[in-house]
């Protein structure tokens, strides 16, 4: 005889009695034979063996009762204790003698009260996942709701837009000045799940070139002479786990593209005399208002950088290609303008025409500038006229625009009335720069460029 064979009882009674399942054989009679610890332990029964006992006193009608009394096993049954409200999953066998006859049945059984509340636990975190996604569709539509516009070309933006905002994909705003790129960039922000951190700004053209490098990756303390105590955090710390946005991409200087690019690779920054490389966790989105890839062609942007930007690219179109989005912006901002200086307006036929009519070189922000003009000018309630607005735009109108409209021909006069607009603005503003581009709704790049290109200054 083997070891195996000659001591299998102890071998069977201490695998038994050290199994982590709960094990209860009972005889015919349910009275009961064994148990094992844990089946104490399970059902948290403390200092009392049940031994001796009949099942069917202590706990009647049980599965294993039942197994007795049918002599058919129970597999992968689940209940739970009332006693102790246990939820167990227990296989019952019964056991027959060697001429057939039922000898009892033993119950082997698993405490699964614990995964039943985790998975409890996991439904209603379904549930509340389900309903923070709900919130955040509401969040992200109110994001959505301020940019204005049914066109074609702008729902398909806004589609764009919604793809992308809540991925980490650097996103490349292209389209001509006062198109909305800035508009599509917050949006991309407010709808990404970054949308409780920082969404930090930096118009690349602006910033002196001298101040560039601190600007974006910050100093570390005692950099250079009269550097803050302590040092000073840049652009991309800031933003951390948050967006950037860089606007004016375009007018990065050769020195600035190429640190940019490192941040695009390593997603990590200096700063300037700092010693180690810090981690930063930041989403780029880029706007320019030229064509990159001109100046790449020309060598004046880096070509590396270049397609570290162009991953997503999403162009806002011009307003003159989306003509039937003027009147639904014009309202929009007549309603704005209309609460801020406390007058009751709307445009009369006359005007509706000149809207639609009119080209937008400075696209939304001129239109929105031009109708916060006639606003101011317009009486305190009723129709908008057209001499309410500035009068550049009445001349174009003048200027031939009937059906069947010469758009080549009122292009080729547009250099000429820009010009005039501009000294128009100049002089209604007594030469305020800030308020003469803002009146004629042109950013500053294009309008100290076209300062020099006309010959104003
Ligand atoms: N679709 C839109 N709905 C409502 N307002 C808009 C929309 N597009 C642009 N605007 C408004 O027009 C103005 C110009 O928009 P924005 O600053 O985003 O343009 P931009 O393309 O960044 O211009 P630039 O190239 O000159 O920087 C802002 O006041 C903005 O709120
Ligand atoms: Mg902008």
């Amino acid at each position: 005889m083997d070891l195996v064979t000659e001591k299998k009882e102890l071998i069977y009674k201490t695998v038994l009695d050290h199994m982590h399942e709960g094990v209860i054989l009972i005889d015919t009679s349910t009275k009961v034979v064994y148990v094992n610890d844990s089946y104490y332990q399970i059902l948290g029964i403390k200092n009392k063996s049940i031994i001796g006992e009949f099942l069917d006193d202590i706990q009647p009608g049980t599965n294993v009762s039942k197994v007795i009394k049918n002599g058919k096993p129970l597999i992968n049954v689940e209940f739970t204790f009332i006693q102790t409200n246990v939820r167990v999953v227990a296989n019952i066998l019964p056991i027959f003698n060697e001429d057939n006859s039922l000898f009892g049945a033993i119950s082997v059984f698993r405490d699964v009260t614990e995964v039943r509340n985790l998975i409890q636990e996991i439904e209603h975190l379904k549930g509340y996942t389900e309903y923070l996604k709900e919130r955040l569709e509401v969040n992200s539509n109110a994001a959505f709701s301020s940019m204005v516009g049914e066109h074609p070309s702008i729902i398909q933006v806004k589609e764009k837009v919604k793809k992308v905002a809540n991925t980490d994909t650097t996103v490349l705003v292209t389209g001509e000045s006062g198109t909305g790129k800035e508009v599509v960039a917050t949006i991309i922000h407010e709808a990404s799940n970054r949308k409780n951190r920082p969404l930090i700004k930096v118009n690349c053209a602006a910033i002196p070139e001298s101040l560039l490098e601190s600007e974006f990756f910050g100093y570390a303390d005692g950099a250079f002479t009269g550097s803050k105590r302590g040092g000073k955090l840049g652009k991309f710390e800031l933003a951390n786990k948050g967006t950037i946005f860089l606007d004016e991409v375009g007018d990065m200087k050769p020195n600035l593209q190429a640190k940019l690019l490192r941040v695009l690779q390593e997603k990590k920054i200096e700063r300037v005399g700092g010693e180690a490389p810090i981690d930063v966790d930041v989403r780029i989105i880029a706007a320019t208002n030229c064509n990159l890839y001109e100046k790449v062609k020309k060598k004046e942007f880096r070509e590396d950088l270049y397609y570290r930007l162009f991953v997503f690219p999403i162009e806002v179109p011009a307003l003159r290609k989306r003509k039937t989005d003027i009147l639904t912006l014009a309202i929009k901002f007549l309603e704005e303008f209309s609460l801020k200086y406390n007058k009751q307006l709307s445009f009369s036929a006359d005007v509706t025409k000149l809207l639609i009519s009119y080209e937008w070189p400075g696209n939304v922000r001129e239109l929105k500038n031009v109708v916060e003009h006639a606003v101011v000018m317009s009486e305190q309630s009723g129709r908008i006229i057209v001499a309410n607005f500035p009068s550049y735009l009445k001349e174009i109108r003048s200027g031939g625009q009937q059906d069947g409209i010469d758009h080549l021909h009122l292009y080729r006069n547009f250099a000429q009335i820009e010009k005039s607009a501009m000294e128009e603005a100049l002089i209604v503003t007594k030469y305020n720069r800030s308020e003469a581009m803002k009146l004629l709704g042109m950013s500053r790049n294009k309008f100290y460029k076209k300062i020099k290109e006309y010959q104003l200054d």
